[in-house]
């Protein structure tokens, strides 16, 4: 049996960086809320991880029912993945690399990049999963903080730059906060010559891309996902588009078989119903529009304009109570608690029924808070 000074014994081997690693604080799965495993997942509005609330395409479910291959591994040099992906995105096979999840591939960059100490710029408040993969790989965070409204603040940025800087990581739209940084800005980080990672995980949503500048650049990478406007998020599917050199690294350090079949048969499905799932995207857009607007009429509420599919609001009467009343009412939002996020919270855009049960929900809730 294990004792606590054996287990003390294995810290001493844990790498040095790790031993204090805190992870990354993940949204509930419905299945589990509130430590029960019996609880009827259709009651739940999920609202807490910039989920799809349509689901995938039904050619996915339908083409999935009879996947074949499941018994073969998957092609590790993704050809006809990155074939598809260079009809999606104009930019050519040569250039793409596609992962499990754009996750997957933010970990190999900076694998790629970091020896112990190297920094990495992080423009916060942003994607909690940067910090994570830049601690988890023995790098340092160079915080540089947004402005009030979130923009980032590229003088800050080029004053944070030392012999050390590796990277300098952006995700536009950002999230939490929704925000697009605007092209200048982005080539302006360019022109500092360091790598620079755009994370267009939320394009869909936003319109903007500097997706067709990475052929001209040596130092730009652009990550995309399936998660948000495919809704295959739980099929974990991403890709990035990188100098071809970058990807020619990347495609060599990736794990073989990192995309599975069935995530392949789920892009050549949604890419043939584009029209349909650009159709929801329009849907979810035309809902954030109504949702910022109802939550701006409730006095306790500031929500910041977004070009994502989901919304930050600051709660004048408290976030965590706030966020707490809504779970035990099984609506889940996302909390936030820290510097330029105090008392905030995320609403990730739901169905319109979803939303109206959301809207309600909050107007009583204001009468108690
Ligand atoms: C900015 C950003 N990048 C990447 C991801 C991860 O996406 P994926 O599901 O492709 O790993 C998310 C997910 O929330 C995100 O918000």
């Amino acid at each position: 049996m294990a004792t606590s000074s054996s287990s003390e014994g294995i810290e001493r081997l844990i790498r040095r960086n790790l031993v204090n690693f805190g992870g990354y604080a993940a949204s509930k799965s419905p299945k589990t809320l509130m430590g029960k495993t019996d609880i009827q997942q259709e009651s739940i509005i999920k609202l807490d991880a910039n989920e799809n609330p349509y689901g995938c395409s039904p050619r996915v479910s339908q083409a999935l029912a009879t996947c074949p291959d499941i018994n073969i591994y998957p092609d590790s040099g993704q050809l006809e993945l990155r074939k598809l992906l260079a009809d999606y995105t104009g930019v050519s096979a040569e250039h793409i690399v596609a992962s499990a999840g754009s996750d997957q591939l933010i970990d190999l960059i900076l694998r790629l990049f970091l020896e112990p100490g190297d920094e990495v710029i992080n423009l916060v408040p942003t994607f909690a999963m940067f910090r994570f993969f830049i601690e988890l790989n023995g790098g340092t965070v160079v915080e540089v903080p947004r402005d009030e409204n979130f923009a980032v603040k590229v003088s800050a940025v080029k004053k944070a730059i030392t012999k050390k800087t590796k990277l300098i990581l952006l995700a536009s739209p950002n999230n939490p906060t929704g925000t697009l940084a605007p092209r200048e800005d982005i080539l302006k980080l360019l022109d500092s010559g360091l790598p620079v990672l755009v994370d267009e995980a939320y394009y869909e949503f936003g319109g903007e891309t500097v997706a067709p500048l990475v052929g001209q650049y040596k130092n730009l990478m652009v990550l995309r996902t399936f998660s948000k406007w495919a809704g295959l998020a739980g099929l974990r599917i991403g890709y990035g588009l990188f100098p071809t050199r970058l990807a020619d690294y990347l495609l060599r350090i990736k794990e073989p078989y990192c995309v599975n079949v069935a995530a392949l048969v789920a892009v050549r499905e949604s890419l043939k119903d584009i029209d349909y799932l650009m159709g929801r995207v329009e849907a979810i857009i035309a809902e954030r529009e109504r949702l910022f607007s109802e939550l701006k009429k409730l006095k306790w509420l500031k929500p910041f304009p977004s070009q994502a599919n989901f919304i930050l609001c600051s709660v004048l009467a408290g976030a965590l109570k706030l966020q707490q009343e809504l779970e035990d009412r099984e609506i889940l939002v996302r909390y936030f608690d820290e510097p330029l996020l105090r008392d905030c919270i995320r609403i990730s855009v739901g169905r319109p029924e979803e939303n109206d049960i959301l809207f309600e929900t909050l107007k009583e809730l204001g009468e108690e808070m």
